[in-house]
């Protein structure tokens, strides 16, 4: 994915996921990194202090990386696993069975809508900036209402997603498009960017942790724990690479409202 100056209307998120070199790039279906391991077995310990984790989404799943690292630390959970794009959830159902993964349905939905699936989940994970994809600050609410939404209280979300002050380059970028936003010379938030992939391009939101904690906690979540991946390497002396783009990891407790 490349950062664009191009000025063509940005595509919705279904459209842009569903390209055919989207699909093939995410099939290669990595292992989850440590730091992403860590952050889901947090979440579980957190979710465990009031009940069993038995139940569990993964949003934004792709072809479904995620998976395999879910259900070896939850052996027994039910895990249902959502997508945006029709295309991503062919292959990720392809892969869960090629990988002999049970008890996991995979399925097409907007995070935006994810409040219709249940609402007894003790985990939502969510890798990768999926929240990031999301392109308005209305939307962005939704999505975190809707999450809230899908969990029991108590229940907890591990979440990963970008954030503008990361790397000194995107600092600067960042610095100068919020002065542009605030002389009205630049549209939408100040946290967003295009990115672009084939013949699309879309919004990319990247999260500021005071933005995050507050519509997290607009949304009904407490006890949330926000720090950058370069906190968690100096936490737990694992480093990683100078270029990294250093994302937020982010664990929130839905509340008893
Ligand atoms: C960067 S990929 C990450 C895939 C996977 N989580 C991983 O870590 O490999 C982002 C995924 O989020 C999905 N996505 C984007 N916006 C979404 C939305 N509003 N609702 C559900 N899924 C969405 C895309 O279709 C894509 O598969």
């Amino acid at each position: 994915m490349q950062q664009t100056l191009g000025m063509d209307q940005p595509s919705a998120a279904e459209e842009f996921w569903s390209q055919d070199s989207q699909v093939e790039a995410f099939s290669k279906n990595s292992d989850v990194l440590l730091y992403e391991s860590d952050l889901i077995a947090e979440a579980i310990a957190a979710a465990s202090t009031t009940g069993e984790v038995k139940e569990v989404h993964a949003v934004g799943v792709g072809t479904g990386r995620e998976l395999p690292a879910v259900r070896a630390l939850l052996p027994e959970a039910k895990i249902s696993a959502w997508d945006v794009s029709e295309p991503m959830v062919q292959a990720c159902s392809a892969f869960v069975q090629d990988q002999g993964l049970t008890n996991i349905s995979v399925g097409q939905a907007d995070i935006v809508d994810l409040s219709s699936h249940g609402t007894n989940a003790d985990l939502v994970v969510l890798l990768n900036a999926i929240l990031c994809y999301v392109n308005t600050p209305q939307d962005r609410r939704r999505a975190l209402l809707a999450l809230h939404g899908l969990l029991r209280s108590g229940g907890t979300i591990a979440v990963v997603v970008h954030q503008p002050n990361s790397r000194p380059d995107w600092a600067m970028w960042f610095g100068f498009r919020s002065l542009l936003c605030r002389l009205s010379l630049a549209e939408g938030s100040s946290g967003d960017r295009r990115i672009s992939h084939g013949d699309s391009t879309m919004l990319f939101h990247h999260f500021r942790p005071t933005e995050l904690r507050r519509l997290l906690t607009e949304s009904g979540f407490e006890h949330i724990r926000i720090r950058s991946l370069r906190t968690w390497s100096r936490e737990t002396g694992h480093r990683i690479p100078w270029r990294s783009p250093n994302p937020l990891m982010v664990t929130a407790v839905r509340s008893q409202r």
